[in-house]
């Protein structure tokens, strides 16, 4: 069976945004392939180091989210990177081989450096991607399912994993591909991108009291549509976006008709959302707290991921010393 394999950085709630786009790819491809789910608290660390104690707590929430949504951990394996250490011997070798310009050259980089409120000029944010392509290498992963924003750290791994090849003579890793999710983006209450950063998320851990509110008081719409009498344009409108996500057809179809002849209001539009969202979002909220209650459980089930991980690791790990020569460990 081919591995797939994903990374998450664990920085607090999650939203729906999330859900849709990457944790139900996930629950999705543990079927076909050897899954291998990550919680990249060390990736976390390049941003919030003067902040570390906040990564535990994000962890769990991470794993909560995971395990309720449907990730079987009988089937694939969750686990948290800093507790497999190959992470970093692997990282530590392949710094020594990537060029600098190689990961100067990251587009995100500089832009990140730049913008962000957070100090990146660190040596290991440098070597973020460097990380990353370590991560994927070391469980051979064939596939890797991420967000368009990560195709350039792909693209990195693979030419790592080549200059490996040619400097050592060899052919041990497989070259991952990454997996775009089908399901088209999530917008935020605000039509920006549904993003922690803009402050525009529904999180999975919300209320239904608070998706109804969020939805009718938040959420915008079609900005023209001032009165209940005048026609709107569902076309133009968020909640119509939100609709086709997370209505069923017969909803979607009925405000495609009423909405432009005024035969539906807003307020009663964004109530059906919320009713629509909150169906989807219930069930899986009472897992996360019913899961966070139990965190004994959580690390229980890291603990037996993180082993499982580590032994596919230490294969790995011994082929890339024999490769470059270096003494057994
Ligand atoms: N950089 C990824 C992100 O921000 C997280 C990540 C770390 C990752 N290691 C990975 C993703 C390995 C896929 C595979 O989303
Ligand atoms: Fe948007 Fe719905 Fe109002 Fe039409 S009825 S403008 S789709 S919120």
């Amino acid at each position: 069976m081919q591995r797939v394999l994903s990374g998450v950085q664990p920085s607090g709630s999650l939203h729906l945004g999330n859900l849709v786009g990457a944790i139900e790819n996930f629950v999705r491809l543990q079927d076909q392939y050897q899954g291998f789910y990550m919680i990249v608290d060390w990736h976390a660390l390049t941003s919030k180091f003067d902040r570390s104690e906040e990564i535990g707590p994000a962890i769990h929430e991470v794993a909560a989210t995971f395990l309720a949504a449907g990730l079987d951990p009988e089937r694939a394996t969750l686990f948290v990177q800093s507790q497999v250490k190959e992470h970093a011997e692997l990282h530590l070798l392949f710094s020594m081989i990537t060029p600098l310009s190689w990961v100067e050259r990251v587009p995100t980089y500089k832009e990140k450096l730049q913008n962000s409120e957070a100090d990146l000029g660190s040596y290991g944010f440098l070597g973020y991607p460097i990380l990353q392509a370590a991560d994927i290498l070391i469980y051979k992963a064939h596939k890797v399912p991420v967000g368009e924003d990560q195709l350039f750290h792909l693209e990195l791994t693979r030419e790592i994993a080549r200059r490996f090849h040619f400097l050592y003579n060899t052919e041990i890793f497989p070259e991952p591909q990454a997996v775009l999710t089908q399901v088209p983006k999530v917008p935020g209450l605000d039509g920006r991108k549904m993003s922690k950063t803009y402050d525009n998320g529904i999180y999975l851990r919300d209320t239904p009291e608070q998706i109804l509110h969020k939805c009718t008081r938040e959420m915008a719409s079609d900005t023209a549509r001032v009165r209940k009498s005048d026609p709107g344009n569902p076309e133009i409108c968020n909640v119509f976006t939100f609709h086709k996500l997370f209505s069923n057809g017969d909803t979607v179809k009925l405000v495609a008709l009423e909405c432009p002849r005024a035969g539906l209001g807003c307020f009663d539009c964004k109530k059906r959302l919320a009713e629509a969202i909150t169906a989807r979002v219930e069930p899986l909220r009472v897992k996360i707290e019913d899961n966070l209650a139990h965190p004994e459980r959580l690390d229980e089930i890291l603990r037996v991921g993180a082993d499982r991980a580590r032994a596919a690791a230490q294969v790995t790990m011994a082929e890339v010393r024999e490769a470059m020569k270096l003494p057994k460990s």
